[in-house]
Formats: structure tokens, sequence, C-alpha cells
């Protein structure tokens, strides 16, 4: 079936560069927050997006006008009766998604594709809390969603063709590459991002360079656009510490493991730039740097 209408679920980093994706390709899209709080800020981002490339001559002023108005707020997720596919895109964690895709299996109806944005959990425990597992599958969008052009489209073992070939239609549609990819933790890019971002806190947590340095190594060695721990700051440290938790889990190889480092930032609250405190704003007394 031909997808027309999308919902998103969480207006967090992720959530909100897709919504504001897909109403940039077209799309009529209902964004879904857990409080009105959130909702706003979301919708900020996305406004403040269009108002952004506007501002800069990448889009007219129509044309914002016209995006704004393909996309709506809401904190009820009954209003998702009515969408083709559902995109989630709430926090790394089983259970909250698992409870998430039960709901929606409720009201979205059957034969509706449901998605998930999860970077590293198995996508058929979320399918099997559904009555539709061949309708369950990944499509794993990359930070910033609205400017990364790959899109991972997971596959479970359950996973229908039809499926997989929809998902692919709408993720062209959308100006993105898709490539497709087992369901295995991590699936092809945080398979390998990950360990490296760990690889670069372990490097600096056993003092062989400083932060600033590691990050410059990357940069101008290798023509990364951000060194790693920009690039953790960026992603959050919440969301690296649940993937890599997860790929470790399932790979059980000790560059998987989260180093002490990472989870002291996550339990001291410091989740990078989506709270304003992560590895490049430690107070300069810590001795982190
Ligand atoms: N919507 C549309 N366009 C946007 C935008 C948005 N929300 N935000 C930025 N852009 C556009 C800008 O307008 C700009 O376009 P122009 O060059 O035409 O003006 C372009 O994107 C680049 O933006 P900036 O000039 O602001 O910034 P930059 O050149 O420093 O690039 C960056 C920023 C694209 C983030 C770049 O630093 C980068 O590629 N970093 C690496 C990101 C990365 O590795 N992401 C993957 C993370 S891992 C992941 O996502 C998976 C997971 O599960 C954890
Ligand atoms: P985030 O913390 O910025 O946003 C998550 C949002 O989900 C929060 O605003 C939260 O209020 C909302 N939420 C939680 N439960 C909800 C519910 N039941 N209903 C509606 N909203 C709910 O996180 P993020 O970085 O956007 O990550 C979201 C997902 O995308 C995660 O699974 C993450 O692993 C994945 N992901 C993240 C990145 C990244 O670079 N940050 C990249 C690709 C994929």
């Amino acid at each position: 079936m031909a997808i027309k209408t999308v919902g998103v679920v969480g207006g967090g980093l992720m959530g909100s560069g897709i919504a504001q994706t897909a109403a940039q390709a077209g799309y009529d899209v209902l964004l879904a927050e857990v409080n009105q709080e959130l909702l706003d800020r979301g919708m900020r981002r996305v406004h403040g997006a269009w108002e952004m490339l506007s501002g800069k001559g990448r889009i007219t002023a129509d044309q914002a006008a016209e995006y704004r108005g393909r996309i709506r707020g809401t904190l009820e997720l009954n209003e998702f009766a009515d969408r083709d596919l559902v995109i989630e895109a709430i926090v790394e964690n089983l259970d909250a998604k698992r409870a998430l895709f039960r709901t929606l299996d409720e009201i979205v109806p059957a034969g509706r594709i449901l998605a998930s944005n999860t970077s590293s959990l198995p996508i058929i425990e979320m399918a099997a809390v559904t009555q539709r597992q061949d309708r369950v599958a990944g499509l794993h969008f990359f930070n910033p969603a609205p400017v990364m052009k790959l899109v991972e489209i997971v596959r479970t073992i359950l996973t229908s063709e039809e499926t997989v070939s929809e998902l692919r239609e709408f993720a062209t549609t959308l100006g993105k590459t898709p490539v497709v990819a087992k369901d295995t933790a991590g699936f092809i890019v945080n398979f390998l991002l990950i360990p490296y971002m760990l690889s670069a806190i372990r490097m600096y947590e056993n003092g062989l360079a400083t932060m600033r340095d590691i990050d410059s190594g990357m940069k101008l060695g290798c023509g990364y656009p951000m060194g790693p721990f920009e690039l953790l700051d960026y992603v959050g440290l919440d969301t690296t510490l649940y993937a890599a938790e997860q790929i470790y889990k399932e790979n059980p190889d000790p560059a998987n493991a989260p180093p002490t480092l990472l989870r002291r930032m996550v339990q001291a609250g410091r989740y990078g730039k989506k709270n304003g405190k992560g590895f490049y704003n430690l107070d300069e007394t810590s001795g982190a740097r």
C-alpha cells in the first residue's frame, strides 16, 4: 500500500528530525510526545530548522509555511488510528518500546507498518508483542536525520518482503539511501561506530591523549567531520551507553564493553548536547579534560 500518513512517537533529537524530513517530503505527519512541554520543544526544533533553512535561502517562506502545514503534534496516541506508517523514536529502553508497540498495535489498523528507530535493540522483541509481526521492521535514521543520507532497514526473521520493499520506497522518497541489515545488535553502522567511540573514551581514560587531541586526530588525520568526543556529545551519552550495553550483550568482545567513565557521565546526568552537559563542557576543575 502507498504510505501517505506518518506517525512519529518521541519528539527528541531523532523523532523531531524524522518528522521534519517526512513533512518536507510531502507526508502528512503526526508527532507524539509524553507531555506538552516536550511536545512544544520537539515542534520548536522542527519549526526552528525551517526558519534556519529559509533564513539561509535554502527554502522559500512559502515552502516553510507549506511544511509547517503538514505536521501536527499530539499527546494522544489514539490519533494514530489513521496512520499508514508509525516510526517509534522514544528512549533506548526495550521495556518502554515493547509497551509502546503493544499500545500501537491496538490503535493502528492491522496491515499498517510499525517501525522502530532503535540504535541497537532487537526489533523482533518489539514485533513479538504485536499481532502483525510481518509488518514490523527497524527504520534506523542517523543524526541529524534531515541531513544524513543513510537509512538502515532492519529485517527480522519474520518481516515480510512487502514490508521491506515499502520501507525502501519510503526511505527513497525522503531522499535517503536505504540499506538492509539483519536484526543483530548495532545493525551495520553502530556495530562499527560504537566500539570506535568506546575506544576513544578508553584512550582518554588511560591518559594517552587529551580529548581535544583525540578529536583533532580523527578530524585532521582521517577527515571525519567530528571527532569521537564531539560525536559522543552529539549522539547523546545515554543513548550511546544503552546501545553499547546491547551490543556487548550480544557480542561480549571487550571492545564493546562500556567504559566506566561513560557510565559515570550518564550516572551524573551528563547526556551531551541534548542537555548541554557532555564531555566537552565538564567543569574545568573536574580534571576531565
Ligand atoms: N534540516 C535540514 N538541513 C539541515 C539541518 C536540519 N535540521 N541542520 C543542518 N542542516 C544543513 C545546513 O543547512 C547545512 O547545509 P548548507 O551547507 O547547505 O548550508 C548542512 O546541513 C550542514 O550543517 P552545518 O553547516 O550547520 O554544520 P556542519 O557543516 O558543521 O555539519 C554535521 C554538521 C552534518 C552534523 C557534520 O558535523 C557531520 O556530518 N557530523 C557527523 C554526524 C554523524 O556521524 N552522525 C551519525 C551519528 S551515529 C547515529 O546517528 C546512529 C545512532 O544510532 C547513534
Ligand atoms: P531523546 O532522549 O532525544 O528523545 C526521546 C524522546 O522520546 C524524549 O523526548 C521522550 O520524552 C520521548 N518519549 C519517551 N517515551 C515516550 C512515549 N511512550 N511516547 C512518546 N514519547 C516518548 O532520544 P533520541 O536521541 O531522539 O533517541 C530516540 C531513539 O532513536 C532511541 O531509540 C535511540 O537509540 C535512537 N537513535 C538515536 C540516535 C542519536 O544519535 N541520538 C541516532 C539514531 C537512532
